[in-house]
This record gives C-alpha cells, structure tokens and sequence, in this order.
C-alpha cells in the first residue's frame, strides 16, 4: 500500500461522517403497536423506524388521564430527542387520553415543527363504510371507552351510524400474560361480545379499537355470528399515513429514508423479544431504555 491509499482510508470515514437519520417514531404501551408497525412497514418500507414500548409501565388501559399524559409525554420528548420528526401514538389509550393535550398544549411550547399523530381519527374517519346497517360495536380499554373519543369522533364524519362501546380489560392482560389460546379466554371474550350484541342487536361490524386485540382475532371470529365483520387498525393507520405523508411534504422532507428499524422497550428486552413475534409476525432485538426521571 503507498502513502496515497494509506492517507485515503483514514481520512474518508472522516470527512463523510454517518447520516444522522429522522425516522418515524412509533409508540405503543407495550406490544400492541406492533401489530400497527407490521403495516406501516408493509406499506412504507422506505422510512426509518424507531418504535417504543414502555412496557415497564404497562398496560396503561387503568391508569387516569394525568397518568397516560405524563408517560406518553415524556416518551414523545425522547423520540423528538433522537431526531424523530413524527411520532404515531400506535395505542388507542395513549391516543385517547394523551394525544389531544400533547398536540394542543405541550408541541407548541416542546417542538411546534414535529408532529404527534394518533389512531383514532383515522378509524374513525372510514369505519362508517364497513356497515351496512349503521350499527357499530367498539371494544378497547377501559381508558379508551371511558373517553368517548370513538363516539364524538366517529359522529363527526359519520352522524347517522349508532355506536355501541364496550370495555373489555380482561383481554389485554390475557394476551400479556399469555392466555391469549386459553379456554379461560374464550369464557372472557364470548361474554363481552354477548354483551355489546345484547346492547345493540343491529351491529354488523366490530371494532377492535385497541391495538393488542388482533391477536385474540382468532377467537373472536370464532364466537362472533357470521356476517359480521370484524375491523382491525392496522392497514387503516398504515393507509391514513400514507396519505398524511402525501399532503404534508414539510413534514415528509425531514424524514430519512434507510429503511432501519430500532426497536426499544423500558423493560426486559429479551422478554419483549420473546412476545413480539407474535404481533409483529418477525423476530426482534429490542434494546434497553432507561427513560430519564
Ligand atoms: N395497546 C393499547 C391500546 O391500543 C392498550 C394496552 C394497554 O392497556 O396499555 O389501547
């Protein structure tokens, strides 16, 4: 090797340093935002990925509103702080108790050129044209229920559709902990969904508006009556971001395009790489983060 080459394979990594990447984050509870990741990155695989859990926190379906709004909060900065531009609240109950605050009152004074965007208006913006009857059934968290958002959002865009709104809380911390095959489960879910048909015996269409519930879809197809159709968020979210992409070029021009995927979790990550194929359909290694206090 002459000087010359000798010179060249020092100084290149020098003067072009790596990029620094803006990707998209996603933030959920825990796992269930994967099962809204899996169609983002079917259907956008160019971004860059940052996705979230705060498992260590989990499930948020309980916690009040002070409580969601402060640990959505804080983990929306740390995207920010890693160079995330937008952030997608892939959780109905984060979305349903934080996101309104976060966008009104907290990006105006942490970040006014970011975006936080949510899975609720979405749903809500197309899920009137999957009944034919005009009767809904919406099954999510306590938190998510109890905050009406479905109805008030839904009625905006759809005024004529009845809804009917059910809480279910047993059905997350039965997929968490693993009893999402079990016969106990079935005791669970065939009582819920009795429930919210014996509220409104019109429903000819199902919502699982919280983003953990597609794993129980096996099972809810199975006791549900035919003909009537069960909705999950996924490909709505992925199709509305696309679209979000579209129409706001100033937000999509600060966005790196490298294709990653970190994932991160505030608990055990090799527990979480041991849940999340089954809602992410793939392997992952997720890393460890220590939130700061
Ligand atoms: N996956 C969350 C949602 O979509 C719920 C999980 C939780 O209770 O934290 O609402």
């Amino acid at each position: 090797m002459d000087d010359l080459q000798v010179r060249l394979v020092v100084i290149v990594p020098y003067f072009y340093p790596m990029e620094p990447r803006h990707p998209i984050g996603i933030f959920d509870s825990g796992y269930g935002g994967l099962t809204v990741f899996k169609c983002i990155k079917e259907a956008l695989p160019n971004y860059d990925y940052f996705y979230l859990g705060d498992n260590a926190r989990a499930p948020y379906g309980n916690r009040s509103f002070e409580t969601v709004h402060e640990y959505t909060l804080q983990c929306v900065k740390w995207f920010f702080h890693q160079g995330c531009p937008l952030v997608i609240l892939a959780c109905n109950t984060a979305s349903a108790k934080a996101l309104r605050t976060i966008q009104q009152s907290d990006l105006p004074t942490i970040n006014p050129t970011n975006r936080v965007l949510g899975v609720i208006r979405p749903t809500a913006e197309v899920i009137g044209d999957f009944t034919n009857t005009g009767h809904i059934g919406i099954l999510g968290t306590r938190g998510t229920i109890a905050s009406n958002s479905y109805s008030l959002e839904i009625e905006k865009f759809f005024p004529n559709v009845r809804v009917s709104q059910l809480a279910c809380p047993i059905w997350v911390p039965l997929i968490e902990n693993g009893f999402y095959e079990s016969d106990g489960a079935d005791f669970f879910i065939k009582q819920d969904l009795q429930q919210l048909l014996t509220a409104d015996p019109l429903i000819d269409t199902v919502l699982l508006a919280c983003t953990h519930y597609p794993i129980l879809l096996p099972k809810i197809s199975k006791i549900l009556p035919k003909g009537i159709k069960i909705v999950t968020q996924g490909e709505i979210v992925a199709s509305s971001l696309s679209n979000y992409l579209e129409r706001h070029p100033e937000i999509e021009s600060r966005l790196t395009t490298g294709g990653s995927t970190e994932i991160f979790t505030t608990d055990d990550p090799s527990d979480f790489d041991n849940h999340a194929s089954l809602f992410f359909g793939t392997q992952v290694q997720a890393k460890r983060l220590q939130l700061p206090g």
